[in-house]
């Protein structure tokens, strides 16, 4: 590759697609125009990457940046910002807002207004209601949108398609990936009376129990079987689901979050209160060992943050007034390097599940692995620096992490997208450029 390049990555250690190699990689034009040996190449700017891995950039595909809604809390330029120094070129943003993303009015909008105040590449959901299902197949087709979200079981926001007819007519509109959030409504509904408000933190996990989520699935894959429709199911959070959806492998792609495989009951209702509450729960230990046996073996596809910020002040409120949802995206690479070095995954998994596996499940153009002609999205990492989280890093408004005084080793150093330098050092380089990421 003895060429001109506008930037060269050399002497690092790249996770490609077919194996982790010693090489160098030029960019030409924001796409990657090289992969080999540069002796004798020269280039606009270098950037070394001795002693790093370079990964292809890692995707969040499930962040709720709250814009439009609550400034105070987060926005699409603090929440992408807190991506890039958390080592994530593009994110997936939900579309529970305030308003929601439910119609072209609204995603219009957005598109515009992420196209200029994102700091990392963007994928952007829209919301399916019971009275936006005949445009869907029109908004899922346009500028920057991933897929279709439902919320098949109620959680922060108005945002809901319960019933079996509802869910029907959704899955019969349109062909893009449809994520679920997997929680039988009418279970929870029915549950809620069993607990008096002023319970224990750990009560969520009661209420929104193992049967919500594994019903809500079955039900699910029953529709999507029937309609010949695949089914994306985000937070899987239960053994009992894990081990269902392996029959359904033509139909269903997984997602687990790295809270799910992190924290765990009671221990996390112990420490962190309110700011362990979130939807599906923190459940116990049998839960987190299947989630990484599911890891492990394959049946899952992505692992999220599920990024979802709320003002302190609603977290302390008593359960179950206590807002859900918790802060994730500036963290989620730390703490999977962190499971890296604790021998739980590899790196190479660990790319699976952060880019190609986002990647394919959601048909994303011309990005998810390291390779010629892609775009030069590039995570750096720094696999034995030690660091302890600290909410002092945290740049969400809201200003809180669950992972405050966790010691990682692993550690994200720089982030580059499109061939531009974003984040060295967490210094923030240049200006928001973020673009709207492009869908099959
Ligand atoms: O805990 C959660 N918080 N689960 C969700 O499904 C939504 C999210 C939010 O937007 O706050
Ligand atoms: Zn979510």
């Amino acid at each position: 590759m003895a060429d001109h390049y506008d930037l060269l990555i050399r002497n690092g250690t790249c996770v490609l697609p077919w194996g982790v190699e010693a090489a160098d990689v030029g960019v030409r034009h924001g796409r990657i125009a090289a992969i080999g040996a540069a002796s004798g190449a020269t280039a606009d700017d270098t950037v070394d990457a001795r002693g790093l891995h370079v990964l292809p950039g890692l995707i969040d595909p499930h962040v709720h940046l709250r814009d439009p809604g609550d400034a105070a809390v987060e926005s699409i330029p603090t929440g992408t910002k807190a991506a890039v120094l958390g080592g994530l070129a593009a994110v997936f943003d939900m579309p529970n807002t305030a308003p929601a993303i439910t119609d072209a009015a609204a995603l219009v909008r957005k598109q515009a207004y992420a196209e200029t105040n994102a700091w990392c590449d963007i994928g952007l959901y829209v919301g399916a209601t019971k009275s936006n299902i005949a445009a869907l197949a029109e908004l899922e087709a346009a500028r920057g949108v991933c897929g279709i979200k439902v919320f098949a079981g109620s959680s922060t926001g108005d945002l809901l398609v319960e019933d079996d007819a509802s869910l029907e007519r959704v899955m019969r509109a349109g062909r893009r990936r449809i994520a679920y959030h997997s929680e039988d409504e009418y279970r929870l509904q029915a549950r809620r009376g069993l607990f008096a408000a002023g319970m224990p933190y750990a009560t969520h996990m009661q209420w929104r129990d193992v049967e919500c989520a594994f019903l809500g699935t079955r039900r699910l894959l029953a529709l999507a079987q029937a309609t010949g429709r695949p089914a994306h199911i985000l937070h899987v959070s239960t053994a009992e689901e894990l081990d269902y959806v392996r029959d359904f492998r033509d139909l269903c792609t997984v997602e687990v979050l790295v809270n799910h495989l992190t924290q765990v009951a009671p221990d996390a209702y112990d420490r962190l209160g309110g700011f362990a509450v979130m939807n599906p729960p923190i459940r116990d230990a049998r839960h987190l060992e299947a989630a990484w046996t599911a890891v492990r073996n394959g049946t899952v596809d992505c692992i999220g943050s599920d990024h979802a910020p709320h003002a302190r002040a609603a977290k302390q409120r008593p359960w179950p007034d206590c807002a859900a949802g918790l802060t994730g995206v500036q963290t989620l690479v730390p703490v999977m390097l962190d499971h890296v070095n604790a021998g739980r995954l590899s790196l190479t998994r660990l790319v699976d599940l952060l880019c190609a596996g986002p990647a394919r499940v959601y048909g994303v153009v011309g990005k998810g692995r390291l390779a010629a002609g892609y775009d030069a999205d590039f995570t750096l990492v720094d696999l034995k620096r030690q660091r302890t989280i600290e909410e002092s890093w945290i740049v969400s408004p809201c200003g809180w992490t669950p992972f405050a005084g966790m010691r990682v080793t692993g550690w994200p150093v720089a982030t580059i997208i499109r061939g531009q330098p974003v984040m060295r050092e967490d210094a923030l380089l240049g200006a928001p450029r973020g673009r709207l990421v492009r869908f099959r």
